[in-house]
C-alpha cells in the first residue's frame, strides 16, 4: 500500500512507538488522526508535524470507552477522510508494579482487558466495513513478546496481547477476499515510559528506539507481498509468521 495521500489513524500516538507512527507515517504523505486520552502531549505532537510539513490532527479520547469508539471513527474520517491505515497501538500494562496473577484484581485485569482488546475491537468494528467496500486498507494491531511467552507477573496484559493476536489472525480470515490486511507486529523492547514503567532498572542503552521501529513498521505496510494479512511479525529480526 502507498502511505502517500491515506487517512491514518494511530491510537496511543502522543509518546512512544504510536508518536513515532504518526510521524512516520506523516512524513511518508499520510493525513494522520492522533489519538490519546492527555489533550497537551497529543497537541504538542500534532503541531511538531505540522512544523514539519505533515497533515495531523488531534483526537483526545480514551480507546477503553465504548461511547468514544463511533466518536473518534467520524472525528478521524472527518478530520483526515476516509480511514485506509488504523493502528491499534495504545496499552495498558495495568497497575506497575506488576502483579502475580493471583493477586491481580479482576477488576484490573478487565480494565486492561477493554483498553487493549475491546477498544481496539469495537474501533475495527467500525471502520473495517469501509475498507471492505473500497476493497483495500490495513489494520495493524500493536502486540508484545508477552502475548507469547508466559512471563511471570505480566499476566493481565500478556493475556490481553495474546487474545488481541488472535483476534487479528481471525479477522485476516474473515477478511481475506476483501483488499483489507491485518496484522500483529511485535515491536520488541522499546525506551518508552510503559517500558519504564513496567521495568524502571533496564539498561535504557540496550533499547531500541521507537522512530527505528516506527519505520520498520511503516515499511511492513506498504509490503503487501511481505506482510501478508494475517501474519504477525517480530522485531528486531522482523521474521513474518505466519
Ligand atoms: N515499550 C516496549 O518495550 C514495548 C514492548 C512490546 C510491546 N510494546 C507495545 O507497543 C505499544 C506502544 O507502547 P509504548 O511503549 O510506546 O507505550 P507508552 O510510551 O506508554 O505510550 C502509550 C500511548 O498510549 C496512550 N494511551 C494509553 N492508554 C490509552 C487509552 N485508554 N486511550 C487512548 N490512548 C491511550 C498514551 O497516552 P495517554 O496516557 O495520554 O492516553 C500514550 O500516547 C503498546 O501496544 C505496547 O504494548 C511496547
Amino acid at each position: 500500500m502507498q502511505i502517500q495521500g491515506q487517512g491514518a489513524l494511530v491510537t496511543g500516538a502522543s509518546r512512544g512507538l504510536g508518536r513515532a507512527l504518526a510521524e512516520a507515517l506523516a512524513a511518508g504523505g499520510a493525513r494522520v488522526a492522533l489519538v490519546a486520552r492527555d489533550a497537551g502531549p497529543l497537541g504538542d505532537v500534532v503541531a511538531s508535524i505540522r512544523a514539519r510539513g505533515g497533515i495531523a490532527h488531534a483526537i483526545a479520547a480514551d480507546i477503553s470507552e465504548k461511547d468514544a469508539v463511533h466518536r473518534i471513527a467520524g472525528q478521524a474520517q472527518g478530520l483526515v477522510g476516509e480511514i485506509g491505515i488504523a493502528v491499534h497501538n495504545a496499552s495498558s500494562l495495568g497497575p506497575t508494579p506488576l502483579r502475580l496473577l493471583l493477586d491481580t484484581e479482576c477488576e484490573d485485569l478487565a480494565a486492561v482487558l477493554e483498553t487493549n482488546l475491546v477498544g481496539p475491537f469495537r474501533l475495527t468494528k467500525v471502520l473495517a466495513g469501509a475498507m471492505a467496500l473500497r476493497g483495500g486498507g490495513v489494520i495493524v494491531h500493536i502486540s508484545s513478546d508477552a502475548a507469547v511467552e508466559p512471563y511471570p507477573r505480566w499476566g493481565a496484559y500478556g493475556i490481553s496481547k495474546a487474545a488481541q493476536d488472535h483476534l487479528s489472525r481471525i479477522l485476516a480470515a474473515e477478511l481475506a477476499d476483501t483488499g483489507v490486511r491485518v496484522l500483529a507486529v511485535d515491536p520488541g523492547e522499546m525506551d518508552t515510559k510503559m517500558h519504564a514503567d513496567a521495568m524502571p532498572d533496564a539498561d535504557r542503552a540496550t533499547l531500541q528506539r521507537p522512530a527505528e521501529v516506527a519505520a520498520r513498521i511503516v515499511e511492513m505496510i506498504e509490503d503487501g507481498a511481505r506482510a501478508k494479512t494475517g501474519a504477525r511479525l517480530v522485531a528486531p529480526s522482523w521474521e513474518v509468521q505466519p
